[in-house]
């Protein structure tokens, strides 16, 4: 299928900054250490990266909490790291696509102290959710409403006031009705293409618009209807006038067509119809490979759901990102990811360990022979499995805290990178981490992987290299082969001439016809072995 922008097909790579490379040995990841990286994700072979939030924040909540949307974290680098960040990429032909934050901002920022400062009824405050209290002296929340980390969703302030923030109690909610609001984040989307972001990801896509009347959860949280908080209709017409600035941005020249993609999670995949409808975000995020079981028939139903919604170009596909334990651990529990699961995977320990890295093998070669476009999550390629033993003190994600240690959170899958076999930070940073790295973690470093042929690294370079070069492969359609009697197989061919294959079972499961093995992420002579994959020419 032709291919008329560039991120239809495109291979877009994570970026947690402050866990990718530190150059100035603070312990903490940087803008110049990730510069300093360029040719190593250029020898990858990927089209674009995407950077988790690396803007001024007191780190509430990893960066999600913005104290100022148009400037760098001093930590982490100045405007002059950006600026040479797009061009350096760009020499590379590479992209990068900024993390956009409009739900909420930071209790630092300067707007919400002035909305603190300014008292009940001011126009400041009319640009947040502020709302007298319930119950005598108003001493109980407005609403019942839960915050996503744990606990209520509103925090009260010296006035007797409360405001509403559905994450962090340092993350207060903007009031989307407000249209000072609308023209900030206006300002700030050209402000990062302006200066050369070839799109954005956009935080808490679903979020945003609360009902003004505020009225209390009928009962659990429901993520797929449109509810008093969740996929408002409002929407809607916010992001057609976000695409009408993205389409306003030359798309000729490189970088292209600008994008926006949204994040929004859902139990069911239908959930996403209405911010897949034309005019609106250019993609939203598929989460199908993370909420799916480890089941041939299950992941056939979960992508056959996501070609006939929207297709892999406006919906693309990834295996994880900073919020959801690690693959190579994730797999190996047979179930889709729940919100509990990384309680039950710090049980574990590593046990079951070679099965997930099996499994992650495999699923990084569906990853990426699906039609569409592909998000990989740095460490995902070096087969990094979650950190299950950070001690409590050393746990920075407000989960943690907020659900009082019954959660352990997302730092598991955001320890910092293992770049060399040993010496300080593995080669991360010549300072201890800002999140520990656990014994053993050169193993899994690039300097170790580079040379090894069997390693996690050989096989995403080698698929990435194909990618580029099969014509099969990137956007389009798929069509099934059926495999009777084998019901672990997933097999599917796309033309012209390429067939997918992998084994989800616990038996070997014979080839389907073909020409010549392309790539496998196992022993594949003639059979592949339980939770093996292959790439084949037809
Ligand atoms: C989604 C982000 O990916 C996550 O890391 C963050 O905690 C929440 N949104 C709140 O911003």
């Amino acid at each position: 299928m032709a291919v008329t922008k560039w991120w239809e097909d495109a291979v877009v790579y994570q970026v947690y900054p402050r866990s990718f490379a530190d150059s100035d040995g603070d312990g903490v990841g940087d803008l110049p250490g990730l510069r300093s990286r360029l040719d190593y994700l250029a020898g990858l072979g990927v089209d674009a990266v995407w950077l988790t939030p690396f803007y001024p924040s007191p780190l509430a909540d990893g960066g999600y909490d913005v104290s100022d949307y148009r400037a760098v974290d001093p930590r982490l680098g100045t405007m002059a790291d950006f600026d040479a960040l797009v061009k350096e990429a760009a020499a590379r032909r590479m992209r990068v696509i900024v993390d956009l934050v409009p739900n909420h901002c930071s209790s630092a920022h300067p707007l919400f102290r002035a909305a603190l400062a300014a008292g009940p009824g001011s126009r400041e405050r009319a640009r947040f959710i502020f709302r007298d209290g319930r119950g005598p002296g108003g001493e109980l929340p407005p609403n019942n409403w839960a915050s996503s980390f744990g606990g209520p969703a509103w925090t009260r302030v010296a006035d007797g006031q409360w405001y509403l923030h559905l994450f962090d109690a340092g993350q207060p909610d903007w009031n989307w009705h407000d249209a000072e609001v609308r023209a900030l984040f206006e300002d700030v989307i050209r402000f990062w293409l302006d200066r050369g972001a070839a799109g954005l990801r956009v935080d808490v896509a679903w979020g945003l618009f609360k009902d003004p009347d505020l009225p209390d959860d009928p009962g659990g949280i429901p993520r797929d209807a449109p509810s008093a908080y969740h996929h408002r209709p409002e929407l809607r017409e916010l992001y057609r006038t976000w695409r009408a600035i993205l389409d306003s941005y030359p798309a000729g020249e490189f970088p292209g067509a600008r994008t926006a993609v949204g994040e929004v999670w859902y139990d069911a995949l239908g959930t996403l119809r209405p911010y897949l409808l034309p005019g609106g975000l250019p993609q939203v995020f598929n989460f199908e490979l993370i909420l799916s079981r480890w089941q041939a028939g299950a992941l056939r139903a979960a992508i056959d759901g996501v070609l006939s919604l929207a297709g892999g170009s406006r919906a693309p596909w990834v295996l994880g990102n900073h919020d959801v334990p690690r693959p190579a651990s994730r797999y190996r529990l047979d179930e889709g990811f729940t919100p509990d699961m990384a309680a039950r995977l710090v049980a574990l320990g590593q046990r079951g360990a070679e099965v997930g890295a099996r499994r992650a093998r495999a699923a990084a070669l569906l990853l990426l022979a699906l039609p569409g476009s592909a998000y990989i999550y740095q460490g995902e390629e070096l087969g990094l499995p979650e950190v299950t033993d950070i001690p409590d003190d050393a746990r920075r994600d407000p989960q943690f805290a907020r659900s009082a240690g019954r959660r352990p959170g997302r730092d598991g899958c955001r320890v910092p990178l293992p770049w060399a076999r040993g010496g300080p930070g593995f080669g991360f940073s010549a300072a201890p981490p800002w999140l520990p790295q656990p014994d053993g973690w050169g193993d899994y470093s690039v300097e170790a992987q580079s040379g090894d042929p069997g390693s996690f690294l050989s096989l995403y370079r080698e698929a990435l290299r194909l990618r580029r070069e099969h014509p099969a492969l990137g956007a389009g359609g798929l069509r099934w082969i059926d495999q009777p009697g084998r019901p672990a197989a997933l097999c599917f061919a796309r033309e012209p001439g390429f067939v997918f294959a992998a084994n989800l079972g616990g038996a070997p499961v014979p080839l389907p016809p073909h020409r010549q093995v392309l790539l496998a992420s196992g022993p594949a002579r003639g059979a592949l072995p339980p939770d093996t994959a292959a790439w084949l020419s037809a």
